[in-house]
């Protein structure tokens, strides 16, 4: 029987291939996307502001002159929303350096640019021993492998980051700090409570979008604090 390249692909898989070759197509100069009102510059290769995001940017409360750590910054997105909550501090990571030149763009046009750093870093590796009051990620959501850095902003190959993000992310954390850290029902979402259980925090959900008829994806915020308080 003939086979077709899209054969055995599902239809989440097929629309996350469409917005994989939509980051790739990105003039050089980038382009311009408006995300709760505000303005988002993305160059070639960036994941783009999206709705996966807005339940935790609705949601997440910064007090002013608190730290933050975005871990998987993407266009920087969630950390300038926490600039605009008065952090004092906000350190943006990325493994993608289109990542780096976009939320680097962001911070600056937002007029945040001497409090919100950008750094490339796979998960912690560049962090040092600095430790944050709030950890914010929008980490891949699929268990699926990636084949280039690309698909790594939204399929992560044997879950192997979001692993390392909660054996790890405690390190990170001030005392009494909380994470918070955005999902999807089209994800691992199981292997999200599991991990974090098992890293010795205890998870709730804090928000959820309303599912996207008829394609019924729903984007889910989730808060997450040490189990024993610290
Ligand atoms: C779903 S996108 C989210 C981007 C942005 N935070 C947002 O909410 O729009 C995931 C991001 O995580 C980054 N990423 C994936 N694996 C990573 C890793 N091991 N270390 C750092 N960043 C990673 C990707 O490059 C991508 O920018």
């Amino acid at each position: 029987m003939a086979t077709t390249p899209l054969a055995g692909m599902t239809k989440v898989d097929r629309w996350q291939i469409s917005r994989q070759k939509a980051f790739k197509a990105v003039p050089d100069e980038g382009r311009t996307i408006t995300y709760l009102g505000k303005k988002f510059h993305v160059y070639p290769d960036t994941f783009w502001p999206f709705l996966d995001s807005q339940p935790l940017v609705r949601n997440f409360r910064i007090k002013p002159g608190e730290s933050v750590l975005d871990v998987g910054t993407g266009s920087g997105v969630i950390a300038v929303f926490a600039c605009y909550q008065q952090a004092a501090r906000v350190l943006a990571l990325d493994l993608n350096p289109a990542a780096i030149r976009s939320a680097s763009h962001n911070a600056r046009a937002h007029g945040f640019e001497a409090v919100m750093e950008v750094r490339r870093s796979d998960l912690f590796e560049n962090v040092g021993d600095e430790q944050f009051d709030v950890i914010t990620a929008n980490l891949p959501f699929r268990d699926k492998p990636a084949h280039d850095i690309v698909a790594r902003s939204q399929w992560d190959t044997g879950f192997q980051t979001n692993t390392r993000f909660f054996q790890d992310v405690g390190k990170y954390l001030k005392p009494g700090g909380r994470i918070y850290f955005a999902h999807s029902n089209f994800g691992a979402v199981d292997e999200v409570r599991r991990l974090a259980k098992a890293a010795g925090f205890r998870i709730r959900l804090i928000a959820s979008s309303a599912a996207d008829a008829p394609e019924a994806r729903q984007f889910y915020a989730f808060l997450i604090k040490p189990a024993v308080a610290t």
